[in-house]
């Protein structure tokens, strides 16, 4: 058997496992909800491309031309080859040769290598190469052993922490949400495919002005509480006896009140500063009202995460990071940064060569507090010290894009994150309706997370139970299934810098660029095996259709699609590569009649190969943190 795969040392890996279920995490604790297991891998398989650019580099060497010719990609002509080589092109000017005559050179060497089928210099002097089946069934055995499926994995893995949630609390999740959470979770599960670990934490927005609004709010309407009277003792506190669906109500109705302009409206607002204030302070009474709004707000809040299989490491407030905010301004008054405008304290971060303004970043506002930018600033001190990362990424609507350039250019004046560190907002555009504005509801408002889950659950709930493949008891989880990866795959299909239209009946169809047919491939492999039996390994003597070969080379190639989606921080690029293994896999099962193939070697490489799909495309969509389903 070949050995494909490049001789790297022993090297151990740390991988954040699940969360376990945090339904009991505490606001503030520093309980990090994950398992930590080891994985020690002996090696990382090299890339195809990797290993036909050294096969190819070598044999340039060979005929006395540089090694550096010879990188190799895959043809983009599939029908003509399975891979390609330029170098020629660029040794014709090094040698002042015909491109051609090199290229012969250098296929000449190739087709002595028995993993190579096929080395020609055609036309001006392109190198066509295709590689042996052997090799090809060689690899895709190698892969499937080894633990990380063929991804490559980092040389040196960095940690990088992810901050892909940001709801608020007391307010429901909306679908401004929807991206962060459904974008975040999938690079996230990326970072720890390509060996590297990945620390999600939500950054609870648990600090403003909302939690003012909401007490000032409870305390007109239960005017009774005992807790409002003066001396209440508070160790007799048993909680406020509220559900999640009445707090969602309180806010937008005490936000809207506070915005008129009438007097009412303006005490109410100046009432809901001062409990802002107050407990911001340290007051005993609204510090244990917002602890228990909290623990309220995060159980709904958690519980529409889990619905969409989105779970977080560390479920930090910026609450959190208030004890960071001293050693924020001492570290930016030690530079001299730090100083008055108009009453507030500031820092500016214009840089020569802007293209727009940037203007000063607010730290503490005329009336002492703090705000947005003073809390993702002493957040960046918290998670320098807790977590030493290499990088932090901020899945946060591209919207918010000024406001990043201000605290990342802040903090490294400051010092609080080393130059060495790279602050990154991944932002993402808006999910729109047909109109192509933001979507909304039909009377014109926001739309909560959870009623557009609701629209697409029912839909998928209908098309479940016209099945006869299910269960009766299993179809309410087979409908969530099918609607979550219609709703993420639907979003993740678009590179996450794009706006996209919600389209239902689009995101639903069984064919195409979708959730469904993903699922339904996997459904449809996991019946032929039910029928046709399930290898117990990956034995195949031969290939025996072309395009049983397309399935092979796209399996083979699936490492280099997830470097490459790694590298741009595009999710969408696995998406891409696995509705192409779908669509691959659809034309060899169309092409290839397993049940009624005769010759037993055959029959056993094509079930080889529906096991090696299966397991690849739910690598990919686990990646995409989509669940699969049986059947359905
Ligand atoms: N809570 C914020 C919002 O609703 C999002 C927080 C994003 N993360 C951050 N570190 N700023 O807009």
């Amino acid at each position: 058997m070949n050995d494909c795969r490049g001789c790297l040392k022993v090297k151990q890996q740390t991988i954040f496992g699940v969360a376990k279920n945090s339904a009991n995490f505490v606001q503030g604790s520093a309980m990090p909800n994950y398992d930590l297991y080891t994985i020690r891998k002996a090696d990382s398989m090299n890339t195809l491309t990797k290993i036909l650019t050294d096969k190819t580099s070598a044999a340039f060497e060979a005929c006395g031309y540089s090694a550096e010719l010879g990188a190799v990609t895959v043809s983009d002509r599939p029908d003509l080859c399975q891979f390609q080589c330029n170098g020629a092109f660029a040794g014709a000017k090094l040698y002042h040769k015909a491109p051609r005559m090199i290229a012969s050179d250098v296929a000449a060497k190739l087709a002595n290598d028995p993993d190579i089928a096929k080395a020609e210099a055609v036309g001006a002097g392109f190198l066509n190469i295709d590689l042996s089946d052997g090799f090809i069934l060689n690899y895709v055995s190698d892969m499937l052993a080894d633990p990380a499926l063929g991804i490559p994995q980092a040389e040196k893995p960095e940690t990088i922490v992810l901050d892909y949630g940001g709801p608020n609390v007391a307010k429901p999740l909306h679908i401004g949400h929807l991206r962060a959470a459904v974008i975040g979770e999938a690079l996230k599960r990326l970072v720890r495919a390509t060996g590297r670990t990945a620390i999600g934490d939500v950054h609870l927005g648990d600090w403003g002005l909302q939690i003012g609004l909401v007490i000032a709010e409870l305390k007109e309407r239960h005017p009774e509480w005992e807790i409002w009277q003066e001396g209440y003792d508070l160790s007799g506190f048993g909680g406020i006896g509220i559900t999640a669906e009445e707090l969602n109500e309180i806010y937008p109705f005490a936000s809207k009140k506070s915005k008129e302009e009438t007097p009412e409206g303006e005490a109410f607002k100046a009432k809901a500063k001062a409990v802002t204030a107050a407990l911001q302070k340290g007051d005993p009474v609204y510090t244990a009202l917002w602890k228990e709004i909290i623990r309220i707000s995060c159980a709904d809040v958690k519980r529409n995460y889990d619905t969409l299989n989105v779970s977080f490491d560390y479920w930090y407030g910026e609450s959190d990071a208030e004890k960071y905010v001293p050693e924020l301004i001492d570290r930016l008054n030690e530079k001299g940064l730090l100083y008055e405008s108009e009453g507030a304290m500031v820092v500016d971060v214009a840089e020569e060569g802007d293209k727009i303004t940037v203007p000063p970043v607010i730290v503490k506002k005329s009336d002492n507090s703090n705000i947005y930018a003073t809390t993702d600033l002493a957040t960046l001190i918290q998670r320098m010290k807790d977590w030493k990362p290499d990088e932090v990424w901020y899945v946060v609507d591209s919207r918010q894009s000024l406001h990043f350039t201000q605290v990342f250019r802040c903090a490294k004046k400051a010092g609080i994150v080393p130059e060495s560190v790279k602050l990154e907002h991944l932002g993402f555009g808006t999910m729109n309706g047909a109109d192509g504005k933001p979507y909304k509801t039909r009377d014109g408002g926001v739309m909560r997370l959870e009623t557009l889950y609701g629209m697409v659950y029912d839909y998928a709930k209908g098309m479940v139970d016209k099945s006869t493949h299910s269960a009766e008891e299993d179809k309410a989880d087979i409908a969530r299934r099918v609607a979550v990866a219609a709703i993420k795959f639907g979003d993740l299909i678009n590179h996450r810098a794009k706006d996209y239209v919600f389209d239902l009946d689009k995101f639903m169809a069984a064919e195409g660029k979708t959730g469904s047919f993903l699922l339904y491939t996997v459904a449809r492999i996991n019946s032929i095996l039910k029928q046709n039996g399930t290898p117990d390994g990956f034995d195949s003597e031969g290939i025996y259709a072309d395009s049983e070969r397309a399935v092979l080379l796209k399996l083979a190639l699936s490492g280099e699609a997830y470097a490459a989606a790694y590298r741009e921080k595009a999710p969408n690029m696995v998406c891409e590569d696995a509705y192409k293994l779908a669509d691959c896999f659809a034309k060899f099962y169309h092409d290839c009649h397993i049940a009624n193939e005769q010759d037993a070697a055959k029959k056993r490489a094509w079930l080889n190969l529906c096991l090696a799909v299966r397991t690849v495309l739910e690598r990919q969509l686990d990646v995409l943190g989509i669940e699969t389903v049986e059947l359905f």
